[in-house]
C-alpha cells in the first residue's frame, strides 16, 4: 500500500489517520480496475498516468477554510502594493484550490487593500484541482455559514450574500476567478503568474519527487520578481528558482536571473 501511495507522488508524513483511510479506497480502485492483485496494479500505476490521476482524486485531502493563513495574505498585500503596476492584469495561481476558499480569501484581501489604490488593475485567479466536485463548488461559490467563521463580520457583510443554500461569495469589481481541472504532478502549469499559492498540498502531502515536480511547475508559473506562498506549517525544499524573504517565512520571491525550468519535468 505504501508503495502505491509513493508511486502516485504522495507521502502524508505524520498523518496516521490518512493512512488508515487509504486501504478501503485502494480496494475500490482495485475493483474498478477489474480486481487485479496489488503487484500488477502497482506496475500499471508506474506506467499509466490515467491510473495515477484517478488514484489521486480518490486519495486527495480536501480540507480548506476561508481566511486560512491570514498573516501570509497580509504580508503578501504589502509586498504587492510595493511592486504591482497601476494597470493591466495580475494573474494568480491557486494550486489545489479545493472549493475556492483560497481564491475568495485572496479576492477579499485584494478588494480591501489593492483595489482601492489601483482601480485599473485587474486580478485573474486561476484555481486548479484534481477533484471535479471541488471545482464545481468553487464555481458556485456557495459556502455553509460555518466555513466563514474566521471571516471578519465587516467582510462577511461586504462580500457574501445570505441565500437559502448558504453564503454566496461576490467577487470584488475587476476580480475574476476560473476553476479548471489540472493535476499538479502531471499537467503543465498556468503561466505568467504574479503569485502562486500552494498551501497544504505539495509541501504537506507529497513525497520528495512530487515536491520537486511541484517546485518546477511553480517556478515555471511565476514570473521573475513574483511570489510563491506556502502553508504556515510547511517548508519549501531547497531548490533553485525561489528565494526566501525576510518579512515572512511562508512567502518566497521568484529569482529574476533563473530561467523557467522545462516542462514536462525531466529527472
Ligand atoms: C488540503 S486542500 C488545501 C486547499 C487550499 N490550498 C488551502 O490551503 O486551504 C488540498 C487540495 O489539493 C487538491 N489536490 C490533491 N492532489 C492534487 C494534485 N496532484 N494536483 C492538484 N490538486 C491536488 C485536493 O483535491 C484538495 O482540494
Amino acid at each position: 500500500v505504501r508503495e502505491i501511495v509513493f508511486a502516485i507522488g504522495y507521502r502524508w508524513e505524520g498523518y496516521q489517520r490518512k493512512w488508515r483511510s487509504v486501504w478501503p479506497e485502494l480496494r475500490r480502485a482495485l475493483e474498478d480496475a477489474g480486481g487485479r492483485s496489488l503487484a500488477p496494479f502497482l506496475e500499471g500505476i508506474h506506467e499509466d498516468a490515467t491510473l495515477r490521476r484517478a488514484l489521486r482524486v480518490r486519495l486527495a485531502v480536501t480540507v480548506s477554510r476561508l481566511f486560512r493563513g491570514r498573516r501570509s495574505f497580509e504580508t503578501l498585500m504589502r509586498l504587492l502594493d510595493a511592486t504591482l503596476p497601476a494597470q493591466g492584469e495580475a494573474r494568480v495561481w491557486s494550486a489545489g484550490c479545493a472549493s475556492g476558499e483560497e481564491a475568495c480569501t485572496l479576492a477579499m484581501f485584494w478588494g480591501e487593500s489593492i483595489r482601492p489604490l489601483r482601480p485599473d488593475l485587474r486580478l485573474r485567479i486561476i484555481g486548479t484541482d484534481v477533484r471535479g466536485e471541488c471545482l464545481d463548488r468553487a464555481r458556485r461559490a456557495l459556502y455553509p455559514p460555518g466555513a466563514a467563521r474566521n471571516v471578519p463580520p465587516s467582510l462577511l457583510e461586504r462580500y457574501f450574500d445570505s441565500t437559502p443554500g448558504g453564503l454566496r461569495f461576490r467577487m470584488p469589481e475587476n476580480v475574476a476567478a476560473t476553476f479548471v481541472h489540472s493535476d499538479l504532478l502531471e499537467d503543465p502549469p498556468p503561466q505568467e503568474c504574479t503569485i502562486a499559492l500552494c498551501r497544504s498540498l505539495a509541501f504537506t502531502y507529497f513525497g520528495p519527487d512530487g515536491q520537486r515536480t511541484a517546485c518546477r511547475a511553480l517556478a515555471r508559473a511565476v514570473v521573475p520578481g513574483g511570489f510563491l506562498v506556502i502553508g504556515d506549517r510547511e517548508t519549501l525544499p531547497a531548490q533553485e528558482g525561489f528565494e526566501p524573504i525576510p518579512e515572512d517565512r511562508t512567502i518566497f520571491r521568484r529569482a529574476g536571473e533563473k530561467p523557467a525550468p522545462e516542462w514536462p519535468a525531466r529527472p
